[in-house]
């Protein structure tokens, strides 16, 4: 496919003699395309050129080399040079890639096989999965689809906090109180309800920590018993987790979480103390880390054992040596955001500076209802994530049972739709912003939302369908297409690349979900104003390839959210 903006630099770059590569960062799309579909402002030149920027643009308008094929006119407006791309070369190509690529349309080899690894959803066992974890699972699980789709290969590590003082609590309560709850049913539901009554009870009574503590010590140490109970609570838990992640198509490569690393600690520690890096403060070992205005990164904690971040590092270790990644993802919420600051300083004061700088945290804000209510922070009160799921397919089955009582399939497309709703509204918008969550909103089917998306390309099928299109792109005439709503959205299909591409970049899933949104709204005023099927068959053909071409990136972009499609809803 023609690269219009590299072509446009490389021209410019002949008269100026600038480099091309820079002259095509200054490129930019103007927001309304009466301005044209490129402009170069050159004004950025003048400093280098010595010449005023009408000048400039005067210079290089008389003297720019582009074939036919590409320009089909350009003109002078302030410092600015606005650039009109010639459009039916821009659908030509945009139609055979899209033909030629299919559902692998928009993607690219820029990652050329080199590892990434996406730490996400890690749920702390025997402790609620609550509605936070969504959004870790979610936003990571479209990085792991956005990665491998730009040819990089994506390692997924659920990192299971499946060790630590919880596990102390739930043993002793269970010892306790086993007798007063029902393990024939709801194995883990009972589990949950020992924690929460601990945690409560342990106010009162400090005591019962000290009982949790000696219970913990057991585990680590080895005891029999305890290692046996422990292991029974993570098998529970993890069939559990697997029908939330069933329902959201999460994949993992790896689940090894906190207890994996509970022998390899050590060394890691070791290699600290070698490295002069392990202060002693208050009974603890710690990083200093007051030279880069950081608290200490603790160690070993004052009761001599290892903490969240020894774990960190000694996986951080793990990861560097099996995976030799070229990035290291760590979807967590906003609220760690020191922890991990410390953990990446950590590990280059360790002399790793050039994998501490492959680290990044990607931190994402709250779940929180339309009053802003941080949701499922009540204690005892979490709302868990496959109750939400089921939830949101039973209500999208009722208002199919409404709307269309004859579909087909109707669960099937209630998961669907149901689920992708979920997802979508998790990422519609940057990821650092709170996350409202409103069925009504969600669930609109007008709104900019995946029901809204996923209605639109049901759309496509259908026109499809009653046309009985098969691709035939060898006869498009594409000088056909010429409405303004028409080329809008051929000069978004154009750019899916590079939104992906840019997504993968700032760790940014909502990038694809909003050019997703824009895709869908600007090819429904283009039908809204236009019929698809016409008597004009040439008009028809170009207009019917128009849509195969929108339905197939729509589905690409929302299996890159990690939504499905449905065919008919
Ligand atoms: N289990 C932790 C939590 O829920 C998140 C773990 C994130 N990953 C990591 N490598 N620290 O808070």
């Amino acid at each position: 496919m023609v690269n219009f903006k590299s072509e446009i630099a490389k021209a410019i770059s002949k008269i100026t003699n600038i480099d091309e590569k820079e002259l095509e960062t200054y490129i930019e799309i103007p927001p309304n395309s009466d301005l044209g579909d490129y402009a170069f402002p050159c004004f950025k030149l003048a400093k280098t050129l010595k010449k005023a920027p009408p000048v400039i643009a005067q210079e290089i308008k008389e003297q720019i080399c582009l074939g036919k094929d590409i320009l089909e006119k350009i003109e002078i407006v302030g410092g600015y040079l606005n650039i009109y791309i010639n459009k039916e070369e821009l659908t030509k190509n945009v139609f055979w890639e899209i033909e030629k690529k299919k559902e692998l349309y928009g993607s690219s080899n820029i990652g050329n096989g080199k590892n990434v690894v996406i730490d996400y959803s890690a749920p702390n066992i025997a402790k609620p999965f609550h509605i936070g974890h969504l959004r870790s699972t979610v936003i990571g699980g479209s990085l792991y689809k956005i990665y491998n789709f730009l040819g990089y290969n994506s390692v997924g590590i659920n990192y299971l906090g499946d060790w630590g003082l919880q596990f102390g609590k739930v043993m002793a309560g269970y010892d306790m109180w086993k007798d007063e709850y029902d393990f024939t049913k709801d194995e883990i539901q009972a589990i949950l309800k020992i924690y929460i009554r601990f945690n409560q009870e342990e106010k009162e009574k400090p005591e019962l920590t000290e009982k949790a503590r000696e219970y913990f010590k057991r585990l680590e140490d080895g005891n029999e018993k305890e290692i046996k109970t422990w292991k029974w609570i993570r098998n529970l838990s993890l069939a559990n987790y697997q029908k939330t992640y069933d329902l959201l198509n999460s994949k993992f490569d790896s689940y090894n979480g906190e207890s994996y690393y509970n022998d390899k600690m050590d060394a890691v520690v070791e290699e600290l103390r070698e490295k002069n890096l392990l202060k002693p403060s208050e009974g603890a070992e710690v990083v200093d880390l007051s030279e880069y205005d950081m608290p200490p990164c603790i160690i070993i904690t004052s009761a001599g054992t290892t903490i969240y971040a020894t774990r960190d590092l000694a996986s951080l270790k793990d990861r560097i040596n099996k995976y030799n990644f070229e990035k290291a993802i760590y979807v967590v919420g906003n609220e760690q955001r020191l922890h991990f600051k410390q953990v990446f300083k950590v590990l280059e004061l360790m002399g790793y500076p050039e994998y501490a700088a492959k680290c990044e945290h990607v931190p994402f804000g709250l779940v929180v209802d339309k009053d802003g209510e941080k949701i499922g922070s009540r204690k005892g009160n979490s709302v868990f994530l496959e109750d939400i799921l089921k939830e949101a397919m039973q209500k999208v089955e009722k208002i199919i049972e409404e709307k269309n009582p004859n579909l087909e399939d109707k669960k099937e497309v209630a998961r669907k739709v149901g689920v992708g709703a979920i997802i979508f509204n998790d990422l519609s918008n940057s990821r650092i912003k709170d996350e409202i969550f409103d069925w009504d909103m969600l669930l609109n089917f007008q709104g900019e939302t995946g029901p809204y998306i996923q209605y639109i390309y049901v759309r496509t099928k259908s026109l499809l369908e009653k046309a009985g299109y098969t691709p035939e792109i060898e006869k498009v005439d594409f000088s056909k297409l010429k409405e303004t709503e028409a080329i809008q959205t051929i000069k978004l299909l154009y750019r899916f690349n590079e939104i992906v591409e840019n997504a993968a970049l700032k760790n940014e899933p909502s990038i694809v979900a909003r050019y997703l949104i824009d895709v869908a709204q600007s090819f429904s005023s283009f039908y809204n104003e236009h019929k698809i099927i016409t008597e004009d068959k040439a008009v028809q053909d170009a207009r019917l390839a128009l849509t195969y071409c929108v339905g197939t990136v729509l589905k690409t972009g929302v299996t890159l959210l990690g939504m499905e499609m449905p065919n008919k809803m």
